[in-house]
């Protein structure tokens, strides 16, 4: 009784007093504050200072962990100022991604998926904490521009495509802080590639990821036929990723233009990058330990790519490279922050993958 009157007391209170309601805009604490600290929904208190905190709408983008974007993805902003969809297993997932307005789609947990998941122009896909991702199917998109793929597990994909991520006629794409894996119980051909692109895809970045146990890792160009369609394409760059226990494709690529700095590479059965149709390649301060062939240029193509290296640490396969072109591509459109070799292998395992 002495309650219900309180109450009733309070609330009277309180809808006469302008300030002690928590409505959009109205201060929500400070020193000496008594009224309400919650805000309502879509917006955060928000401190300015000791004496004023006020109820603000929530950052759009209030899910995306700190990281630097450089390279050939510059200007990405996936879903930035979008609406903010968070997704715990296949249905939803589905139902958040359509359309091309702009969206933050946060996945909470692991979601098994039982087919490839096709993503649309200006989303941004990020992980929430350091244990979210797909497994079981990828993520697959055609002619779609603007997309980050940040903070996720990716793992033992089977979809249609066999690809973790797989994208065509695509553009302006950053894969960051992700770990992508399967096994090497099976024959190369059991999965396909971790991150594939073909048809001409533009504008990319994938930096400080983890890459696992896995046979085909990134294809560039699917065919040595398609020069009139990809030559020219593929302004790809790779940096600050840890490849670890893999077979080939580091990545392997057809008339492409990429930069591969800062990456370590460690357990490599075969060719760790693969430079063919006339691609042209900077690889600048990798470390390779335990790499069989670390470039190639001449394999597996009718005509050869080219490559300029410098400051790589190829440790005990120094001599074991096959480069037979040296290329034209040596300077960057952009700026870019070269980790000194000797630190990269330190930086790179100890910062790649989904963080917390
Ligand atoms: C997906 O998650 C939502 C929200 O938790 C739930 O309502 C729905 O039943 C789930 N769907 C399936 C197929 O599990
Ligand atoms: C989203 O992406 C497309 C390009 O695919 C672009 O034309 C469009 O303007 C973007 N923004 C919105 C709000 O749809
Ligand atoms: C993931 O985050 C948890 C805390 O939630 C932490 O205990 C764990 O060490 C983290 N794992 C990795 C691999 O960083
Ligand atoms: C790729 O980026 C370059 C440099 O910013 C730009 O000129 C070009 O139009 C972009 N290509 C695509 C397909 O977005
Ligand atoms: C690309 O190559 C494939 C396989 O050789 C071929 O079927 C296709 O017609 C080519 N497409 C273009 C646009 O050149
Ligand atoms: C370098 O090539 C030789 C000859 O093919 C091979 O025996 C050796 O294992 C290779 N080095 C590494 C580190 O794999
Ligand atoms: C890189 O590190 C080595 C060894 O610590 C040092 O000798 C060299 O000056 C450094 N180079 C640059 C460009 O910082």
């Amino acid at each position: 009784m002495k309650c219900t009157i309180l109450l009733a007391a309070l609330s009277f209170i309180s809808s006469s007093i302008v300030y002690g309601k928590n409505n959009a805009y109205y201060q929500c604490g400070g020193v000496n504050w008594k009224g309400p600290e919650d805000c309502p929904t879509g917006y955060n208190c928000k401190k300015y200072n000791d004496l004023f905190s006020q109820c603000v709408p929530e950052e759009p983008n209030n899910f995306q962990i700190k990281s630097k974007l450089e390279g050939f993805a510059e200007g990405t902003t996936g879903g930035y100022n979008g609406k903010v969809i968070t997704v715990t297993n296949q249905s939803e997932l589905e139902g958040a991604v359509s359309g091309k307005e702009p969206k933050i789609i946060n996945v909470n947990g692991i979601i098994k998926l039982t087919k490839d998941i096709t993503l649309h122009s200006n989303t941004s896909l990020i992980g929430v904490g350091n244990n979210s991702g797909l497994t079981g199917a990828g993520i697959y998109f055609k002619s779609e521009s603007n997309i980050i793929i940040q903070n996720l597990k990716f793992s033992y994909c089977l979809g249609s495509s066999k690809d973790c991520i797989g994208a065509r006629r695509s553009s302006n794409i950053w894969i960051d802080h992700c770990e992508f894996y399967s096994d090497l119980s099976h024959d190369k051909d059991y999965y396909d590639g971790l991150i594939d692109f073909s048809y001409a895809c533009e504008n990319i970045t994938i930096s400080w990821n983890y890459i696992h146990d896995h046979s085909k890792v990134s294809l560039i160009g699917h065919s040595d036929n398609n020069e009139s369609t990809d030559f020219g394409k593929f302004h790809i760059t790779y940096h600050h990723n840890y490849f670890k226990n893999c077979i080939s494709r580091l990545p392997s690529l057809r008339f492409a233009n990429a930069h591969i700095y800062n990456n370590v590479y460690e357990n490599i059965e075969y060719i760790a990058i693969n430079s063919r149709m006339k691609s042209q390649v900077l690889i600048e301060n990798n470390i390779f330990s335990n790499v069989a062939i670390p470039i190639a240029t001449n394999r597996e193509s009718i005509e050869e790519g080219f490559v300029n290296e410098r400051n790589n640490d190829f440790g005990n396969s120094q001599n074991n490279n096959s480069i037979t072109k040296i290329g034209s591509f040596t300077s960057l459109p952009y700026k870019y922050e070269l980790t000194n070799v000797s630190e990269v292998y330190k930086q790179v395992t100890q910062n790649v993958g989904p963080i917390n």
